[in-house]
């Protein structure tokens, strides 16, 4: 019987993608070079791999959150965004350094129910400590993981609809395996006991179980440049997060820049960048209008930013286990609990978005972006790691530095050695 595309080897759909003629021999070869994991590591994290990619990690050293001294892992493919990241920690790094107000961690999910009578709701509501058993049997191990079902509430949606939701506390995981299961566990029960049908059973990726706010006092002398004075900046920068609470054309692009900081140490620790957005931005949107998530505001000790994040992150489990680079990552953070890991993440952000709120009421984004930007065309037309920074400096000199100059230059530099 002939094997499904699902079922073949990376190796065996490369060359079924050759004969049908979707992959050309060297495209496939290139894919076939590809293989920094291993194997088994693709094969145990997603479906139909013909190869792999790779990113850039960077590392913000030795950066103070809490007290603690911590190096970032970020893997990023985004050029300035490691960079932005260490000027906006170097920044916060004098005043009172960053501070975590609150952190708390745990996932909530739903089990949908059609058709509820009044009397199926009042059976749901006297069978909670059943589900809390069932919940529990389907992960055992959830207590051993210092987790626990922390509530369970029956809700009526709608005329004839209702909500069964749970609240876990996943301990170090970020928990939506765990919710899954048992929300499954519990609504095969239900049906068991009521006449009720169930829609749908599904962790929410809302976030706010685990939500971590982070204070930080910025001295004006560390916002100084040579046209602005610290406390214009400071001004300025405040100017410009409050316009983020009002325009949502500007939210999105200053929680973006926020997000550029969160993702890159998320995907750096194997967690699910998808699940972590989606918090981000609804609880952007959570006053009924999507705002900026960071405030920033003029004191006389200095410029104060907070920020308030949902971080469903965790430690254990999942990518963060399986994928080689992830452990390193977990390694050089020194094997954070997952709030730990959410007071990172968020400090990043933070760090993120002042170097952003910085560039952008000073010198402007493009002169810091542009030199980066400058490295990576350099690299586009075929630059030796030797020929990069020249090559880039001499871009940075152009009047109008394109793809086309870049070749030519390249070709001049070369020609230059070679004389
Ligand atoms: C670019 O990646 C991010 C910024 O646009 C963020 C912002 O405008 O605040 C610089």
């Amino acid at each position: 019987m002939t094997k499904k595309f699902w079922q073949l080897s990376p190796a065996e759909r490369r060359v079924l993608l050759v004969d049908q003629g979707i992959l050309t021999q060297a495209q496939a070869d290139f894919w076939s070079t590809q293989t920094t994991l291993p194997e088994t590591v693709l094969l145990g994290l997603s479906e139909n791999n013909i190869g792999q990619m790779s990113l850039p990690v960077g590392v913000v050293p030795n950066v103070q959150i809490a007290g603690k001294a911590v190096t970032i892992p970020l893997a990023t493919e985004e050029p300035s965004v490691v960079a932005a990241i260490s000027h906006g920690f170097k920044m916060m790094s004098q005043g009172r350094t960053i501070q975590v107000v609150k952190n708390i961690h745990g996932v909530t999910g739903q089990i949908g129910l059609q058709h509820v009578s009044a009397k199926d709701l009042t059976i749901l509501q006297d069978h909670q400590a059943d589900l809390q058993r069932i919940g529990l049997a389907a992960h055992p191990t959830l207590t051993s993981h210092d987790g626990a079902i922390r509530q369970i509430q029956i809700k009526r949606v709608g005329q004839s609809d209702a909500a069964i939701i749970v609240t876990v506390d996943s301990g170090n995981a970020m928990g939506a395996n765990i919710m899954n299961d048992i929300l499954e566990a519990m609504a095969r029960t239900v049906t068991q006991f009521t006449n009720a049908e169930v829609l749908f059973a599904v962790l929410t990726n809302d976030g706010r179980d685990s939500l971590t706010q982070l204070t930080v006092t910025v001295a004006f002398d560390q916002l100084t440049t040579k046209t602005w004075s610290g406390e214009q900046v400071a001004q300025r920068i405040q100017a410009l997060a409050d316009w983020a609470q009002t325009d949502p054309r500007r939210a999105v692009t200053h929680n973006k820049g926020i997000m550029n900081g969160v993702e890159a140490i998320v995907l750096a620790t194997g967690n699910d960048t998808r699940a972590v957005n989606a918090a981000a931005h609804a609880y952007a949107a959570v006053s009924g209008q999507y705002r900026g998530l960071s405030h920033w505001h003029v004191e006389t000790d200095g410029l104060h930013g907070e920020m308030t994040l949902p971080l469903p992150v965790g430690t254990v489990g999942g990518a963060t286990k399986v994928l080689p680079s992830a452990q390193q990552a977990l390694v050089l953070l020194h094997q954070p609990s997952a709030v730990q890991l959410q007071a990172i993440a968020a400090s990043v952000g933070l760090a993120a978005n002042l170097a952003a709120l910085h560039a952008l009421v000073t010198d402007g984004i493009q002169r810091g972006h542009m030199r980066l930007q400058y490295d990576s065309l350099a690299v586009r037309v075929g630059a030796t790691a030797a020929e990069i920074a020249p090559l880039a400096a001499a871009l940075a000199e152009a009047d109008k530095p394109s793809e086309t100059l870049a070749q030519q230059l390249l070709s001049q530099l070369r020609h230059k050695g070679e004389n």
